[in-house]
């Protein structure tokens, strides 16, 4: 499903590497943890996977395509969703709203507010559809922001510290829902966290460690 390939990335005109030579493999519908210390890496190789930034050398491969060879902003929309520490949502559209947003001009053809609303039914959230993300708890937004990357029914989920900035019960509660969501729809998922009890909910957890693979 996603192969990386000899992934290079430098920064600061190569003086810092923060990827070296990475290689890895994850399988169709598998759910990996990536840890790693701060610094490790750990962003950069989601980027990279999620055609967010440009490797400076080796090649990342999804669904057998070579990403460098590919639209990269047709690749983010169709194919992967996207949730991070901070839920980015844009605080003057309503949770619904937010929701619906990858839907425009999505090729899957769905009734975007229906689409929606059952993405916000799947996170328990229906009865704030129609609520702007600031009258929401920090709990609530990131269920929001797991809604929107879910709605274009995207084959890879990509999550960067999802739980980062939540409290145990809601990182349980974020986890299980990415986790449910992935196995009811076979989804591969790619959750990047530096606490244990997260990553170890994962099938395989990959370590990192000054930009390469420590262990997996
Ligand atoms: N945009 C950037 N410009 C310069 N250096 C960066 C940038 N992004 C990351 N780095 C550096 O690359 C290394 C890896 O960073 P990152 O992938 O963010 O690590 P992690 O997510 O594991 O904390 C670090 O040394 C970091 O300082
Ligand atoms: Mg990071």
């Amino acid at each position: 499903m996603i192969k990386v390939k000899n992934l290079t990335k430098m920064y600061d005109k190569g003086k810092t590497v923060a990827l070296n030579d990475v290689n890895l493999d994850i399988e169709d519908g598998e759910f990996v943890s990536i840890m790693g210390t701060s610094g490790s890496g750990k962003s950069t190789l989601l980027n990279m996977i999620g055609g967010l930034d440009v490797p400076d050398a080796g090649i990342v491969e999804v669904m057998g395509e070579d990403l460098s060879k590919i639209n990269l902003s047709r690749y983010r929309r169709e194919t992967v969703g996207f949730i991070f520490q901070l839920h980015n949502l844009i605080p003057n559209l309503t949770c619904l709203e937010n929701v619906e947003l990858p839907l425009f001009g999505s090729v899957k053809s769905f009734d975007m507010k229906n689409r929606a609303l059952d993405l916000l039914e799947a996170v328990g959230l229906n009865s704030l559809a129609n609520k702007y993300p600031n009258k929401l708890s920090g709990g609530q937004m990131q269920r929001v922001a797991v809604a929107r990357a879910l709605v274009n029914d995207p084959k890879v989920v990509l999550a960067d510290e999802p739980t980062g900035q939540l409290d145990s019960e809601n990182s349980e509660l974020i986890m299980d829902l990415m986790q449910e969501k992935q196995e009811e729809t076979n989804t591969t998922l790619c959750v990047v966290t530096h606490d244990f009890e997260i990553a170890k909910k994962a099938e395989k957890i990959i370590k990192i460690k000054d930009g390469q693979i420590e262990s997996v």
